[in-house]
């Protein structure tokens, strides 16, 4: 929530800047502001809207100087105004700074500080703690010394409760950033003359592939010639460069007309990351490097806990299905934000995995927390590399998805679909499952690639479908076993990108109360894949039909649906039983964007969403 770009360098920032602040938009896009340091003084633009408003902004302004700082914002603590957005700058003039998290504490720090005589313009927790740093930066002992600057952030930061990634610039000190992370994520990028922060790696891949992840508690001190980084106890920490293995092209939109549109279409090649050098040698189960636990560690494994929010808790609930099916190791599967405060009685072997495609969700991090706390080894599956939830885990597994910059998120759920079932696997072979089962499993996972660009290939027919669905309000999603999580997560994505009602039920359920909202105004997305439970589903799709439900029926190749039942069919190929939540999400994916894309709405940016959920 909220992203942050600060630069200081031998260019003009503005432009680096703006162009940075576009590509983290998705982070939070009510208003956004810009800081730039010159002639003594700041030069600041802020606007209510999108970057573009922002860069309209800006153009009225003449900005030449060449350390800056800038922000998108998503509101937490006051309204969508001019005034709340940041930069922010202190009331004696003296700094300007920009923040992405939550001042838990800002209401006695701010009675505090207008005892002291500092005043305020905005409503918002940031103007504080800009303010408590000029209080320091006051009381430092006057000086040229670049410590005066640092030192007044630092301390500042000593008295401040909740999350910060912070940029702060100082009047004084024309080639400076300070900036320091608590909670919400902050990156060095290391360039040629130029350092660029930035709450993460798409802002400044453009211009650097060296980055430097800030930890919590870190502070770094920028200027245009070198870095150091310290820690707010001060103890100096040796920085560590990292390489940015993807590129500015993996998070343009190449033609499409939208990033989710994009990340759709990259399924295949997302899949295949996720799986490469994954199987044995001997093809019959699955293998992970980043685990750093042996086999013996799993085989004392009584019970596994998977936590996340939002999508990433679906991936769970197929883990759930998945592992408790294959390798019969019973699986409870919690929202994160419950988990950490509802204080779950646990057993000894237990083994946590959270999963989590930014890796900064601060739910899923405090889950993680929480549960490291209580003694447990905690596994992560992430997207992001170098995320503080991938950092803070014991062990875990990539997901290699390359940049997700739609809100919505589509190829990392379903390359978490393909880890998680990939691990059931992996226990189950250490279980009871035999080397064939496991090798038709492993083949049935190989093909899931190919099978999801079929899938794909089913895009004009959805659309066409979308078009003619795309006026009702309300949908039922309704799947059984391992497609329940995915009927759950094809109401939310129509949900979240075209804010029609939505619901997700195990089909059989929906007879004890949603099937009270049935009418011809109110359609049902059907999962019915082949096997055992076919004719079960069509049993619950004849209620529907009898009480005038219109019916899109997802619907195994080959499987022939009574005639007349599904006002829609889509087919998808026939699959493992590990694969069918992936190959089933294709559609509901698809018919999702194209729904909201009918509907006029902001598929990238849905209204008062965030793409990386970093406060409470
Ligand atoms: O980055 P994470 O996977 O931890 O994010 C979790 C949720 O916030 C996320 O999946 C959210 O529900 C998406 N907008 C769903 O499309």
């Amino acid at each position: 929530m909220c992203g942050i770009v600060g630069y200081v360098g031998k260019h003009k920032a503005a432009s680096i800047l703006l162009e940075g602040l576009k590509r983290l938009e998705y982070r939070g896009y009510d208003s956004a502001g810009i800081a730039v340091l010159q002639g003594g003084r700041f030069n600041v633009a802020k606007k209510v809207g999108r970057v573009e408003a922002l860069v309209r902004e800006a153009a009225k302004f003449t900005f030449t100087g060449k350390t800056g700082i800038c922000h998108t914002r998503w509101a937490t603590h006051g309204g969508v105004t001019d005034a709340n957005a940041h930069p922010h700058v202190s009331s004696d003039g003296k700094l300007v700074l920009v923040h992405n998290g939550v001042i838990e504490n800002y209401v006695s720090i701010k009675k505090f500080l207008l005892s002291k005589d500092y005043t305020f313009k905005s409503e918002t927790d940031t103007e504080v703690l800009c303010n408590l740093i000029a209080y320091h930066y006051a009381k430092e002992p006057v000086s040229d010394s670049r410590s005066r600057f640092f030192e007044s952030v630092r301390k500042a930061l000593l008295h401040i409760e909740g999350t910060y990634g912070i940029a702060v610039m100082c009047v004084d000190f024309p080639d400076e950033i300070v900036a320091a992370r608590k909670g919400s994520p902050l990156l060095l990028g290391v360039g040629d003359n130029e350092f660029i922060l930035a709450s993460d790696a798409s802002a400044l891949v453009s211009r650097t592939r060296n980055v430097v992840y800030l930890k919590d508690g870190e502070l770094v001190h920028v200027t245009k010639d070198e870095f150091s980084i310290t820690t707010v106890d001060q103890a100096e920490v040796s920085p560590v460069v990292d390489q940015i293995t993807w590129s500015i092209k993996d998070a343009e939109l190449n033609g499409y007309a939208h990033f989710m549109e994009k990340e759709i279409f990259e399924q295949p090649a997302a899949l295949e990351n996720a799986m490469r050098g994954r199987f044995s040698e001997d093809g019959s189960t699955a293998q992970f490097g980043g685990l750093n636990l042996t086999a013996a560690d799993f085989r004392v494994i009584d019970r596994y806990c998977f936590t996340s929010c939002g999508t990433a808790w679906h991936a769970c609930l197929v883990a759930e299905h998945l592992i408790e099916r294959f390798a019969r190791i019973p699986v409870e599967v919690d929202y994160a934000s419950e988990f950490r405060y509802r204080n779950a009685p646990l057993d000894r072997d237990v083994l946590f995995f959270v999963v989590s495609q930014s890796g900064e969700t601060i739910d899923t991090l405090a889950a993680l927390r929480e549960a490291k706390r209580k003694g447990y080894k905690v596994m992560a599956i992430c997207n992001v590399v170098g995320s503080t939830i991938a950092r803070e885990s014991d062990g875990g597994i990539y997901q290699h998805a390359g940049p997700e910059i739609g809100v919505a998120s589509t190829k990392a759920f379903t390359s978490q679909l393909l880890i998680v079932a990939m691990f059931a696997l992996y226990v189950a072979r250490m279980r009871d499952m035999s080397y064939a089962d496991g090798a038709s499993y492993v083949q049935g996972l190989r093909a899931v690639p190919e099978l999801v660009r079929k899938t794909l290939e089913q895009a004009p027919h959805i659309k066409e479908i979308a078009s003619r669905y795309a006026k009702y309000n309300d949908f039922l999603f309704l799947g059984r076993l391992s497609l329940f999580p995915i009927a759950l997560e094809g109401a939310l994505k129509l949900k979240e990108i075209s804010y029609i009602h939505a619901e997700g039920y195990p089909a059989a359920e929906m007879k004890h109360g949603p099937i009270a909202l049935i009418n011809e105004e109110c359609p049902s997305v059907f999962f019915v894949p082949k096997g055992d439970i076919f004719n079960k589903i069509v049993s619950s799709m004849q209620e529907i039909k009898a009480r005038k439900g219109k019916i899109i029926a997802i619907v195994t190749e080959g499987c022939e649906l009574p005639a007349g039942l599904a006002d829609d069919v889509i087919t998808i190929p026939e699959c493992h039983d590990a694969a069918l939540p992936i190959i089933s999400c294709i559609p509901v994916q698809l018919l999702s964007y194209y729904i909201a894309v009918a509907r006029g709405c902001d598929v990238d940016k849905p209204r008062n969403l965030a793409k990386s959920v970093t406060v409470e």
